[in-house]
């Protein structure tokens, strides 16, 4: 596919989810791959089974040191980076008022926000040599504001306004900037939401039949990459909330509220 046949695309959070979903549409699409995760054997596995062009490199994004690591690696394996995707994530699943430990709220906003923000700074020269392109996935978590996921959406919004802020930064040195914001996705990443006691729910609470594969979230995230867009939200009430928090915002977060009563 143009936009990214050939390009050299680091991809954190490779090993689950949209992330793994990708790597697979990516590499079909003809990139070549950095896949980074924490998880060495199930980056291992995918880059086994994708084969020719398909690198992997073990990264705590929230470790800046490991982030630079990631970025000497890649440009040692491949000598360029044409395409960053910071889409590494975590969730949580708790009223604030409900919350007994705090320390999810840091962990979400080294993992979501500081991970990204460490990344994108040791990419940056190789994204300027290339003409590149930084790719972030935030949620529409990042636009709105949902209960139970009050840290979550505040790194989520951290990550939309500094992404906004660099992409007018960068676009006289021709970085684009893509911005992408799913609803809900079939994922681990609600099994794995932080609860009340600060351990993972261990079970997704979200109604999986009504919303979007990872399969289906990857081919949109391709397709906007692909074409270098600036934003991408995947359902309507995202694209259609964004214009009617304007006018109603009071709906809106009616609408938010039931999406997490409902759980799709
Ligand atoms: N699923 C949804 O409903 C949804 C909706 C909107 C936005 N998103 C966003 O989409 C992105 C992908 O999420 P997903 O739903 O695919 O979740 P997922 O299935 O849980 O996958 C998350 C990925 O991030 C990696 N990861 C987690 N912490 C990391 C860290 N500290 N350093 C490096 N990698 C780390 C995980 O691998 P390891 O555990 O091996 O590190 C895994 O590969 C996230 O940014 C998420 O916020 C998801």
């Amino acid at each position: 596919m143009q936009g990214v046949q050939d390009k050299v695309v680091i991809l954190t959070g490779a090993s689950e989810g949209i992330g793994r979903a990708l790597a697979i549409a990516l590499h079909r699409a003809g990139a070549r791959l950095m896949l980074a995760a924490r998880s060495s054997d199930r980056l291992a596995e995918l880059a086994g089974e994708l084969g020719e062009g398909v690198q992997w490199c073990p990264c705590d994004v929230a470790e800046q040191t490991q982030c630079q690591a990631l970025v000497e690696r890649t440009l040692g394996a491949f000598g360029r980076i044409d395409i960053l995707i910071n889409n590494a994530g975590i969730t949580m699943w708790s009223r604030f008022d409900e919350a007994e430990d705090l320390a999810i709220y840091e962990t979400l906003m080294r993992v979501n926000y500081l991970g990204a923000v460490y990344l994108t700074h040791a990419a940056l020269p190789s994204l300027k040599a290339s003409g590149g392109q930084v790719v972030a996935v935030a949620s529409v978590a990042g636009l709105t504001g949902v209960p139970s996921r009050s840290g979550y959406a505040a790194s989520k919004h951290a990550m939309v306004g500094f992404f906004d802020s660099l992409r007018i930064e960068l676009a006289p040195q021709g970085v684009a900037v893509t911005l992408i914001c799913p609803d809900f996705v079939v994922s681990q990443i609600h099994k794995r939401a932080i609860g009340p006691d600060g351990q993972p729910l261990g079970q997704s609470p979200m109604q999986e039949a009504k919303i979007m594969t990872a399969e289906q979230c990857a081919q949109l995230c391709l397709e906007a990459i692909a074409g270098r867009k600036r934003l991408l939200i995947t359902s309507l009430r995202g694209k259609l909330g964004r214009w009617l928090r304007l006018v109603a915002p009071g709906l809106i977060d009616r609408i938010a509220d039931r999406a997490i009563r409902e759980r799709h």
